[in-house]
């Protein structure tokens, strides 16, 4: 359907056609189209017994059954919409609608059933039983349990009488809609029998009458009884019919009906006249002629009757009228009869030109539908006539479903009906290409279903409050577009190719309907951009069910989308292709990124302790630390490799330590160097006797590359403070700190260490040392490392080394690993 509709007769005209009927009853029923079951024309000759319990819409139509049995039913307890068209059923077992509470809406229409059947449905709203075999119009007594019956189908080639007792058991019924007649004459009707249902508003009668049209008489007075405003006559005089006498006088005095609809019908301009005079003198407001064939049988045309008082006919409706004598119908109007008429549809009759100042003089005119029709820029503006005072009162025109292509012409011609405020050109073949002018009054345009694309807004006016871009093959939607539509209100932009929702998009838009385009999720932050909406058409789109339609599916009020839940369906990922999107399910927790960061923050912690732990565990820090120095080591010693030759040291190294360690030294450090080909200066050994020590050391120091320190508390405590001297006395030393080597045979807490050594505290802590490993495996690492660093290593290596451990290393506990702290 049409969202623009700015053309509707009158408030409560409904154009009830059939296909209505069915989307309505599919609307009211169907929560998700995974209950629909379609099996319509799939040849089966029994209703599978294997249906979903969950089954709301069943269509079993096209298939030859003959007959519904009750086992396929018993399970469908949430049934609501069955059709069996046209499956030649000749009987139902009464049994089928006991376990079907719920129906709503039952279309058997068409088949072969000879008895109306028995039915107890309180929910029953729409019942079509047209189409079938049976013989009278008696409904059976069940009836009177349709208390919510409102459409009733009734029709038969065989029942040719209506009798005064058929309609009985709906005499309390809310039925307002009542189809009867099977196109075939009655013989009988029975004064009184319709005037039973006396809540009826409407009635589609598809019944000729031609031979007695005194029964016709005797209808239209029992209609008078009844509720009817509505009156619809199908094919209600057959062709070649010679009309005797007035049938139509009655209406004169049927206050209560207000529209007439005539429909497939042969009408010559004799009987027009007549007619409609009859509907002149009557109270009735709308008149309708739809599949007409006209026939003018009087030599001057139609002449319309003159009357010297106005009528209340407002809307005239002509739609598909064809012309039998094909040539132009001579109409003689006197405008100034219809001084009510404020709406006025051709339709569907193939108009190429609209007489000068005949339509546009109606003084009332406000609506004005030219819709399916053969008009053109000068078909509509012919240039001979002169367009100054035209449509004084218009307000609404249509002129969808023509072949206009000129939209700067049309504009500039627009400024003419000074009151038009909205405009209809969908479906023709508009070209852009000059721009428009439009003038201020227009403040609705529909453009839809013509070949335009995303410059279309540039052509638009600026006062526009309604635009239709409905199927107009746009693939992008910018703030800019809209930028320039300061007043605009309600946008259709279906059936598109537009695939984003922009933010920002306009703070006065209320309706937005964009569906069966490309948008794959519908954002927070779109809508934000839209604080005005109420309205927003989005289904039918390829719907992406991740976290981008999280917020869509869970946070988004719904109440503000009309199609929802039925036509969101997701489409990808294909894991849940052609899911309703009201069913897809994802955990909060995957989706909104501060919990994930809430939840995951921890457990990466965890993980990453976890990993440390089994990473200490295994004194992967150790390894680590003894790996880099090695590799530290290797880079840097080839530059180092030549300073040992060069020199005229007499010892590697110089080792000093306290007598306690002398175990560990003499029974592992010398045997593992000298055996390495290294030479040692030995404190215990070498130390000349007699002299100070301090010289002794100076001595040592002198010869050696470089000088060992095996660190322990008790080489603090004992040893160390001739070497603070030492380092008190030769300054100079200081210089050559790179060839002071660490070794830590026990933790030494750098705080542990008495104040006085300032010279320890700073050179552990900015010097590298090695630690004596327990464990088997790591001293031979130990070993390996030692050596090379005897052999080349410079201290400014193994300083950065120890600092870039130190901070790389930072998770490893105080405790365990003091003096890189
Ligand atoms: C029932 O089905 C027939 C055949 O499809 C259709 O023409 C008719 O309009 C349907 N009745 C209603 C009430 O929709
Ligand atoms: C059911 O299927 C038939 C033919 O396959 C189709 O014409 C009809 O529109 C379908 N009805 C619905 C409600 O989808
Ligand atoms: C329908 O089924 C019958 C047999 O059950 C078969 O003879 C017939 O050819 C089928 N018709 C179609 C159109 O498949
Ligand atoms: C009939 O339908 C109306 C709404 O259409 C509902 O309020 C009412 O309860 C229904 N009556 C019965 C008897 O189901
Ligand atoms: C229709 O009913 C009104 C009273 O409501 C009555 O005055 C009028 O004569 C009736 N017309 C016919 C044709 O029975
Ligand atoms: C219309 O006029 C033709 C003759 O011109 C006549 O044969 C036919 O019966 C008339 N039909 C009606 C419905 O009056
Ligand atoms: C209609 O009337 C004309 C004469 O008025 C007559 O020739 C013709 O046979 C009649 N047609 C029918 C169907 O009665
Ligand atoms: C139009 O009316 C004729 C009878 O006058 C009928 O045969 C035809 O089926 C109708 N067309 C439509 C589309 O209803
Ligand atoms: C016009 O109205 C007058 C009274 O208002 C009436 O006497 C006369 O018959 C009417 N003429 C017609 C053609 O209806
Ligand atoms: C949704 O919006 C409607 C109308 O705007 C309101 O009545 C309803 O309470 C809202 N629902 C929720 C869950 O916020």
């Amino acid at each position: 359907m049409n969202p623009f509709l700015p053309i509707a007769p009158t408030k409560d005209f409904v154009a009830v056609s059939c296909m209505l009927m069915e989307d309505q009853g599919y609307a009211s029923c169907v929560t998700s189209r995974r209950r629909v079951q379609n099996l319509s024309g799939q040849n089966l000759t029994n209703v599978p017994l294997d249906l979903n319990n969950e089954t709301q819409f069943l269509d079993i139509s096209y298939n030859p059954l003959v007959e519904l049995q009750v086992a396929p039913f018993q399970r469908l307890s949430q049934l609501c919409f069955l059709k069996a068209t046209s499956c030649g059923l000749r009987l139902i077992n009464p049994g089928v609608f006991v376990h079907t509470p719920k129906l709503e809406f039952l279309n058997i229409s068409n088949n072969l059933l000879e008895n109306i059947p028995d039915l107890s449905l309180p929910l029953l709203k729409i019942l079509d039983l047209a189409g079938n075999q049976y013989d009278s119009y008696q409904l059976p007594a069940t009836f009177a349990t349709l208390a919510n019956l409102s459409v009733l189908y009734l029709g038969s080639v065989n029942a040719l009488q209506v009798d005064l007792d058929d309609f009985d058991s709906l005499s309390d019924s809310s039925l307002h809609y009542l189809i009867i007649g099977g196109g075939v004459e009655w013989q009988r009707y029975d004064r009184g029998s319709l005037a039973k249902m006396k809540s009826l508003q409407k009635i589609t009668l598809k019944v000729p009458f031609c031979e007695n049209l005194d029964l016709f008489e005797n209808l239209l007075e029992d209609v008078n009884e009844t509720q009817t405003t509505d009156l619809e006559l199908v094919n209600v005089l057959p062709d070649l019919c010679n009309v005797t006498g007035d049938p139509f006088r009655t209406l004169r005095t049927m206050p209560l009906v207000k529209n007439v609809t005539i429909v497939n019908t042969w009408i010559n301009s004799s009987f027009m006249v007549m007619f409609l005079k009859n509907v002149f003198l009557s109270n009735v407001r709308m008149i309708t002629f739809a599949n007409i064939t006209y026939s003018e049988d009087t030599p001057d045309g139609f002449k319309f009757p003159t009357l010297n008082h106005t009528m209340v006919l407002s809307s005239f409706i002509l739609d598909s009228i064809k012309h039998y004598q094909y040539k132009y119908p001579i109409i003689e109007i006197s405008v100034d009869m219809f001084s009510k008429m404020d709406y006025l549809k051709v339709s569907g009759s193939k108009i190429n030109t609209v007489p000068c100042n005949l339509i546009s003089s109606f003084p009332s005119l406000a609506t004005l539908d030219l819709s399916n029709n053969v008009l053109t820029e000068t078909g509509f503006w012919p240039s001979i006539c002169s367009h100054t005072s035209v449509f004084p009162k218009l307000r609404h025109l249509s002129l969808s479903k023509n072949r206009f292509v000129d939209l700067s012409f049309i504009a500039q011609q627009t400024h003419q009906m000074k009151y038009l405020e909205s405009l209809d050109l969908s479906f023709n073949s508009i070209f852009l290409d000059k721009p428009c002018f439009w003038p201020i009054h227009i403040t609705s345009l529909s453009l839809s279903n013509n070949n335009l694309g995303n410059k279309v807004f540039s052509f638009l006016s600026q006062y526009l409050q309604r635009i239709d871009l409905s199927k107009t093959v746009i693939t992008a939607l910018t703030k800019e577009d809209l930028l320039q539509f300061p007043m605009l209100t309600h946008l259709f932009l279906s059936s598109n190719s537009i695939k984003v929702i922009p933010t920002d998009l306009s703070p006065t838009l209320v309706s937005l309907y964009i569906d069966q385009n490309y948008i794959t999720s519908v954002s927070r932050e779109s809508l934000a951009g839209l604080p005005s909406l109420r309205t927003l058409k989005a289904g039918d789109n390829p719907f992406v069910c991740s976290c981008d339609s999280y917020w869509f599916m869970t946070a988004l009020n719904k109440s503000l989308l009309p199609d929802w839940p039925m036509d969101y369906t997701c489409s990808t990922p294909p894991s849940v292709a052609d899911l309703p999107m009201s069913e897809y399910r994802t955990s909060r927790m995957s989706c909104e990124a501060w919990l994930q960061a809430a939840v995951a923050l921890p457990v990466t912690m965890l993980i990453v302790l976890a990993l440390c732990s089994a990473f200490y565990a295994c004194d992967g820090v150790w390894y680590t630390k003894m790996l880099w120095v090695w590799i530290r080591v290797k880079r840097r010693g080839q530059k180092q490799a030549n300073l040992l030759n060069n020199t005229t040291f007499r010892y590697h190294s110089f080792i000093s330590y306290s007598h306690q360690d002398s175990a560990w030294v003499e029974s592992k450090l010398v045997p593992s160097l000298e055996g390495a080909g290294l030479s040692l200066c030995i404190h215990e050994r070498d130390f000349v006797p007699g002299q100070w020590i301090v010289d002794n050391i100076i001595n040592c120091v002198e010869a050696s590359y470089k000088t060992l320190f095996v660190l322990s508390n008790h080489f603090v405590q004992s040893e160390w403070c001739n070497y603070e001297l030492f380092f008190a006395q030769h300054r100079a030393l200081d210089a050559q700190q790179d060839s002071l080597v660490f070794i830590l045979l026990e933790p030494i807490p750098t705080n542990s260490l008495p104040k006085k050594f300032l010279k320890l505290r700073r050179l552990l802590m900015q010097q590298t040392y090695l630690e004596w490993p327990k464990d088997e495996r790591k001293q031979q690492v130990f070993w390996v490392n030692l050596r090379t660093m005897l052999q080349v290593a410079d201290h400014r290596i193994l300083k950065d080394m120890a600092l870039e451990l130190t901070q790389s290393a930072s998770l490893i506990p105080d405790d365990l690993d003091p003096l890189l702290k």
